[in-house]
């Protein structure tokens, strides 16, 4: 019998994904969402459909009653926030009898002792359940999400570490591992670090997508001021502008350069090229 699998998170970049890929494997999570209405144009509408809101903590009850096991994704916030968050729904996951945790965490998490994701690890280390650590790097869709809207706007992408180099993820091969992880016991208690195939800078990948949408977009680096006056356009607010820039600086010192084998062992594949990419989203940038 299938494990009763709960998927938080599952109207975002992540979970959606993987809420669609276990469907397409005949699999019906139970996806926890804030608003139902997101549910059918996500493709989630055949998934077993549960409120679910952090701060509410009937509602996480509810939502963990049954289920086996659980990907656990925690939204961007302040670090003590997300680390707090992370114990709290690994307490209730615990007191509800869940098996076993997927965690979604960061490349590197373990070397960055500032990294809330890394209290979460260790915590869920600590709890008796069974874990699975997936630490990805940056996404390839961020330029598709979090960048679009000057990229697409202004044809111009804008952050000082232009030149740093960094093994871009698809969230597909994220989903792909998860879903691996979630509907077998062969990842259990691992850490699985997911990277791209290859390190390309910023620019490269900028240069890529101008390339393969054939649009002209001017990727113009300027400085730490220029990166902030960027993040605003792309929407984004005070707080998460200055998580970003202290990402960016460890981004260029290099951390966030190197490529994993872990994929290409798990799903017996290589993983998905920033090209591949490109051309499957190429639609987005016009
Ligand atoms: N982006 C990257 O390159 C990258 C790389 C490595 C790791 N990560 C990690 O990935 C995680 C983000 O994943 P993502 O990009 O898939 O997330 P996302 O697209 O930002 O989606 C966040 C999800 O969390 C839900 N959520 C937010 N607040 C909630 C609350 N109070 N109660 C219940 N659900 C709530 C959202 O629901 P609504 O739709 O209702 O808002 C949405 O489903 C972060 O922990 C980040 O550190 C990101």
């Amino acid at each position: 019998m299938d494990p009763t699998i709960l998927i938080t998170g599952a109207t975002g970049t992540i979970g959606s994904e993987l809420s669609r890929e276990l469907l397409k494997k005949g699999v019906k999570p139970r996806v926890g969402v804030r608003d139902f209405e997101k549910v059918e144009s996500l493709g989630l509408g055949p998934a077993d459909n549960i409120i679910l809101n952090y701060e509410d903590d009937s509602s996480i009850r509810e939502a963990f009653k049954g289920i086996d096991k659980l990907f656990l994704l925690l939204p961007g916030l302040e670090p003590i926030e997300k680390a707090q968050l992370g114990i709290k729904l690994i307490n209730l996951a615990k007191g509800a009898g869940v098996e076993h945790i997927v965690d979604l965490s960061t490349m590197r998490s373990v070397d960055d002792p500032k990294s809330p994701h890394l209290v979460v690890e260790k915590y869920l280390e600590t709890s008796g359940l069974n874990y699975t650590h997936l630490c990805p790097n940056w996404f390839n869709q961020n330029f598709s999400n979090f960048f679009l809207k000057p990229i697409k706007q202004f044809k111009r992408f804008g952050i000082y570490t232009a030149d740093a180099k960094v093994s871009f993820i698809d969230v597909r091969d994220i989903a792909a591992i998860a879903a691996k992880a979630l509907l077998s016991d062969d990842l259990l208690n691992q850490t699985i670090t997911l990277t791209g195939p290859e390190s390309i800078s910023f620019k490269e990948a900028i240069e890529t997508i101008s390339q393969i949408a054939d649009i002209e977009i001017k990727c113009d680096a300027g400085n730490e001021e220029d990166t902030r006056a960027f993040l605003k356009l792309c929407n984004w607010e005070e707080k998460g502008i200055n998580r970003m820039v202290e990402l960016l600086r460890q981004t260029s010192e290099g951390f966030y350069a190197d490529v994993y084998p872990d994929i290409q062992k798990v799903l017996g594949r290589p993983p998905i090229s920033f090209e591949e990419y490109a051309k499957d989203y190429k639609e987005c940038f016009v």
